[in-house]
């Protein structure tokens, strides 16, 4: 049985040492599925997920992951790529939904306002915030939302290296989903963000654009595997009621 979402974030440690034994690759894929249905940033998905399970790019890929032990004793590896540059397809799929959804006769002046709006953010708005020049209109664009934000609130992240955040930043909640539900049915992982990234979309055959968010190690842990007891800051020091 799986366990409760609290129970698996309680499970759920960095492991660095996996026994040698197999797991289920589709139970895993699963977790991956789950790892997809994370929240993303404009319902963009930007993201992707390898699924590593042979064992010659496994090895590759632990080389890569500079032979740490929770990369070189890992039954199975998982790569979660930030695909910002796949922007355009993603706003396309998008709209090709919102049509589907909103393809039926007679909609209600309350269903044509609201198709019209999603249709506009994904045709007009998201291209104004997404459409870069080697980073140059970023700024451009920063500038001048930093002059209209000397008078109304406006979204401010507009230079290359804000939209890189977004995107890692969907894709990191979406390697959450992933060990969670990895942990929730007793399988380990360990996140990785020491690697050879080059050398990891080379490994992968990834194009130009898309970016390592994290690799994560999958297997079930060895009792050696677990460092040190969890530490954490006292919540109190991160906690703040306003
Ligand atoms: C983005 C990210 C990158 C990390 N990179 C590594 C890594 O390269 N190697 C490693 O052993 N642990 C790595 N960790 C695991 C952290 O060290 C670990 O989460 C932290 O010590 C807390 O322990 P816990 O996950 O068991 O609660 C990473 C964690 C995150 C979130």
């Amino acid at each position: 049985m799986e366990k409760t979402v609290s129970d698996a974030i309680a499970y759920r440690r960095s492991t660095r040492v996996y026994k040698d034994e197999p797991i289920d690759t589709e139970k895993v894929k699963q977790c991956l599925v789950n790892a997809s249905l994370a929240p993303t940033s404009s319902n963009l998905q930007l993201w992707e997920f390898y699924h590593i399970t042979d064992k010659a790019v496994l090895s590759k890929l632990a080389e890569a992951c500079f032979s740490q032990s929770a990369a070189k004793t890992a039954q199975q590896l998982v790569v979660i790529v930030a695909r910002k540059d796949l922007w355009r397809k993603r706003a396309k799929a998008n709209i090709e939904f919102l049509n589907k959804v909103y393809n039926k006769p007679n909609l209600s002046e309350r269903d044509l306002k609201r198709k019209k709006m999603a249709t506009d953010y994904y045709k007009k708005l998201i291209p104004t915030i997404y459409t870069d020049v080697l980073g140059i209109l970023g700024y451009i664009k920063y500038a001048v939302f930093q002059i209209i934000g000397l008078f109304k609130p406006i979204y401010r992240q507009t230079r290359l290296s804000d939209m890189r955040i977004v995107a890692h930043k969907s894709a990191g909640l979406a390697a959450q989903n992933f060990m969670t539900s990895m942990a929730a049915i007793g399988y380990d992982t360990c996140p990785m963000e020491g690697s050879d990234t080059l050398k990891v979309k080379q490994i992968l055959k990834l194009p130009k654009g898309a970016e390592i968010n994290m690799v994560i190690s999958c297997g079930i842990r060895d009792d050696k595997g677990i460092y040190s007891p969890r530490f954490r800051i006292p919540f109190e020091e991160v906690y703040f009621e306003v």
